[in-house]
């Protein structure tokens, strides 16, 4: 499908030296901030957020305040048109003709493509549902490169509801991109990562191992990425109740770690690090947090620039196969084009939400 603009929809749409150009870019900016401050003057960023958020939706507004641009938005559609019925191709289209560049956070998989379809402007995905959030893994991948001094050749620790956890998705995307980068994921059997992002780590070349307890591994990481149960995206609070507190980092664990070991969260936290770790100085979520400003000023500035527009469907359009996945955006907003591409083993991948779809199911 033509398209027009440069949106941000999952960094897989970009090759890693793109990634990799984004963060030097979020360096230099933390670097020399006031040579930024007109960068984008004149300039307006929507945020549509349809979900709750503190860091990526304040992160983004900074952002562009200190690019010397302006901002508009909501950030609860129970105050927009969007409470009266309006669906999500209307408010889209009628946004993107206000501003320059639109962020969008949603509770369905699949939102921010679909709202890119018709955008007519850039559109950034700040989080779709449990899929994907690339702005969260520019912010850890500029954590890492400021912290660590490298992407790649590191143990990487990932620890929680890896099942629903967005930030985890992209972040093992992005990093298997990443030559020696060495992957353990620490999670219930109920909350393992998806099958299709193992396999993404391993078609990468990468490799991962899956493990039951922080202490049999962390000894041997140089990051440790900590991430809370994703209370909201179960479908019982039984469910939830039987995953909660599963996981908790506290002091006496940190003593297992190396000393260079750093500990990162995309926050918010609830219980899973205890608060004694804070004054630890290899915590650095409140730091990581910090560093999402200088990086998203460094992506809006960079899908502006509008260098490389990118299709945003490559498959085929099968009106008769519906995604099986009921979070899936194609679910809720019933005009868009149901497109899929096709694995390896024959199955249909929904284009939207990366669901796969046996043909004989
Ligand atoms: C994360 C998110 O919204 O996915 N938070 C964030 O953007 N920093 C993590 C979470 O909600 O657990």
């Amino acid at each position: 499908m033509e398209n027009k603009f440069q949106h941000l929809i999952d960094l897989d749409d970009y090759p890693i030296e793109w990634v990799k150009k984004v963060v030097e870019l979020g360096h230099d900016i933390k670097e020399h901030p006031t040579r930024y401050i007109q960068a984008c003057s004149g300039k307006i960023m929507a945020t549509l957020f349809y979900e709750p958020s503190t860091r990526t939706q304040m992160s983004f507004q900074t952002a562009m305040i200190r690019l010397g641009g302006s901002i508009i938005g909501f950030d609860n559609p129970a105050t927009s048109s969007v409470s009266k019925g309006e669906n999500l191709k209307d408010t889209t289209k009628i946004v993107s003709n206000y501003a320059d560049i639109l962020i969008m956070r949603h509770t369905q998989e699949g939102a921010a493509k679909a709202a890119a379809l018709t955008a007519d402007c850039p559109v950034v995905n700040a989080g779709d549902g449990g899929h994907l959030h690339p702005t969260q893994t520019l912010t850890d991948l500029l954590t890492l490169h400021e912290e660590k001094g490298r992407l790649d050749n590191l143990k990487i620790g990932l620890c929680g509801d890896l099942l629903n956890g967005r930030t985890v998705h992209s972040l093992c995307k992005a990093l298997s991109n990443l030559e020696g980068n060495i992957f353990y994921l620490i999670s219930t059997p109920e909350l393992r990562l998806p099958a299709y992002v193992r396999d993404i780590i391993t078609s990468n070349g990468c490799t991962y191992k899956e493990v039951n307890t922080i202490e049999e591994i962390i000894g041997e990481l140089d990051m440790l990425y900590m991430t809370r149960i994703q209370r909201e995206r179960f479908a019982s609070e039984a469910e939830y109740y039987s995953q909660k507190d599963t996981y908790i980092l506290d002091k006496a664990k940190m003593q297992l770690a190396n000393k260079d070991m750093i500990v990162m969260h995309p926050l918010p936290r609830v219980d899973e690090i205890a608060v004694e770790v804070d004054d630890d100085e290899r915590a650095l979520y409140f730091k990581q947090a910090s560093y999402g400003v200088f990086v998203r000023m460094a992506l809006i500035m960079t899908l502006l620039d509008n260098k490389e527009p990118k299709s945003l469907l490559c498959g085929e359009t099968h009106k008769g196969i519906t995604c099986h996945n009921a979070k899936c955006i194609t679910r809720s907003e019933l005009y868009l084009p149901k497109s899929f591409t096709k694995d390896s083993d024959g199955n249909y991948v929904c284009e939207y939400c990366d669901a796969r779809i046996n043909p004989a199911d």
